[in-house]
């Protein structure tokens, strides 16, 4: 990964985040573009206050963070002249009064007031949330974490709903593919290998719709508890510029990201056949639709992996298959796994290409069985290495699957403690424990 830049996925907020964490020794060379002064009646002096400007027309928000006086300056080079929309976030508040400001070349002034919040329900982030909520033992909040896929946990906690009938909506959520969203449900096909899908075992049911029940507004508009919130960042945490970049399609739904040879940023699609790319210095984006191999399954992909010839290879989920994108050409190929392999619930999950021009396979994990398969770029046949097993017998399955300079594979246990490598040649699996109780080892990359 790139020293000074960093990809972070906003999840369901649709849009692309680029992180600068060096932008400090530029900031103070160059004359701020624009700059002001946050207050509020409550704190004359309010550091760790997100302000964000938004160029009416433009796809860009730019991001900084008030220092301890409560001063915030966007560097010139962030801001070209031009109206902006302003908005802000701080745990608590809303901004009061005008939300534009103006930039010339001179730059620009704009101090902020900020007031209490009118519905501060409303921007609690889900940690927030579970911070909040009382009564919530591990065993809960474990259940509630397999309700974060495709929404917050503002609905739950904000919805209506009684300890009778949040069965019924447990039930619904299990008929969603995972990359599902409020704005677009795509339905499972149900009766597979796997039968139908739950989202909260039978067992636990009355305990969360009666937990549930008593979080939420069933029994009137206000919580019962008092919200707590995660504070301010302070010192040098406030010491960063943000760029967000909004993607044009309203339902798209980046998953993986990675920067491509053409210094362009790549992405994979969790709820459409699509691969998209950002011009990160004009936002430009444009999109390319992914050939569509079994059309009653949810559309989505997952894993994007770069090959060294220049292609992306997209793991295509319930597509069952994977696709090379030639980025020369823009052409996608499909390779669809045998139809003898596959059910209702195979999943292509991961896809890693890294180093496959060692001995000119693709790794490929069905995330249903947790099959590895490996695919021959030449010929478009794949071979079933089965499920990893090591000596003494002990099965892993991957998550994350990045390859080393041999194409050996490493398997990241998601839901567990552990790490395997499984050997290219020889196809001997072994698997190590990390030393951290509760670790979830999920991507990772193998260095130089
Ligand atoms: C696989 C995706 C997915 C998961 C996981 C998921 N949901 Fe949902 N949820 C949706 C979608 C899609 C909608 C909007 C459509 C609907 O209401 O059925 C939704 C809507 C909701 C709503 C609003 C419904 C309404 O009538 O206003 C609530 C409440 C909710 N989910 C609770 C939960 C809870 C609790 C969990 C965990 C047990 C959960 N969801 C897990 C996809 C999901």
């Amino acid at each position: 990964m790139n020293s000074t830049k960093m990809w972070l996925l906003a999840g369901t907020s649709f849009a692309a985040v680029l992180l600068q964490g060096d932008l400090r020794a530029q900031a103070q060379t160059v004359a701020a573009a624009l700059s002001g002064k946050v207050t509020s009646a409550e704190e004359p002096v309010m550091e760790g206050v997100v302000v964000s400007a938004k160029m009416d027309g433009s796809t860009k928000t730019i991001s900084v963070v008030t220092n301890d006086k409560g001063e915030y300056s966007f560097p010139a080079a962030k801001l070209e002249p031009g109206k902006y929309k302003i908005s802000i976030r701080a745990a608590g508040y809303d901004l009061d009064g005008s939300n534009s400001a103006d930039v010339t070349a001179a730059g620009g002034k704009a101090d902020l007031k900020l007031v209490k919040a009118k519905n501060e329900a409303l921007q609690l982030s889900t940690a927030e949330w579970l911070m909040s909520a009382p009564g919530l033992l591990d065993k809960q909040k474990a259940t509630l974490g397999g309700c974060l896929g495709c929404h917050t946990l503002q609905r739950p906690f904000m919805s209506k709903y009684t300890a009778e009938e949040w069965p019924a909506v447990f039930q619904r959520m299990g008929f969603y593919y995972q990359g599902s969203v409020p704005t677009k449900p795509q339905m499972l096909v149900q009766g597979g290998a796997r039968g139908e899908r739950v989202r909260v075992r039978d067992d636990a049911q009355k305990t969360m719709s009666e937990w549930l029940a008593k979080s939420n507004l069933s029994a009137g508009d206000k919580h019962s508890f008092e919200f707590k919130r995660i504070p301010r960042p302070k010192g040098r945490a406030t010491h960063v510029v943000y760029t967000e970049y909004d993607l044009p399609r309203k339902d798209a739904e980046p998953h993986d990201a990675m920067r491509g040879p053409d210094g362009n940023i790549w992405y994979s699609d969790f709820g459409e056949l699509m691969v998209g790319s950002l011009d990160p210095k004009t936002g430009k984006v444009t999109d390319y639709p992914l050939p569509v191999m079994k059309p009653e399954e949810p559309k989505g992909t997952l894993a994007l992996s770069l090959d060294k010839q220049g292609n992306f290879w997209i793991a295509a989920m319930y597509q069952a298959g994977v696709y090379k994108f030639d980025l020369k050409t823009k052409q996608a190929t499909p390779y669809p796994f045998p139809k003898e392999w596959q059910t209702n619930s195979t999943q292509a999950s991961m896809a890693t290409a890294t180093n496959s021009h060692v001995d000119g396979k693709v790794w490929v994990v069905n995330n249903d069985t947790h099959n590895l398969y490996k695919l021959d770029v030449a010929t478009g046949q794949y071979t079933d290495m089965g499920v990893a097993t090591d000596a003494s017998g002990s099965h892993i399955s991957g998550y994350g699957m990045p390859t080393d300079s041999k194409n050996n594979a490493y398997l990241l246990e998601q839901g567990n403690t552990r790490i395997g490598l499984v050997d290219a040649k020889t196809n001997v699996t072994r698997i190590w424990s990390t030393p951290t109780v509760g670790s979830k080892p999920r991507r990772g990359r193998v260095d130089d």
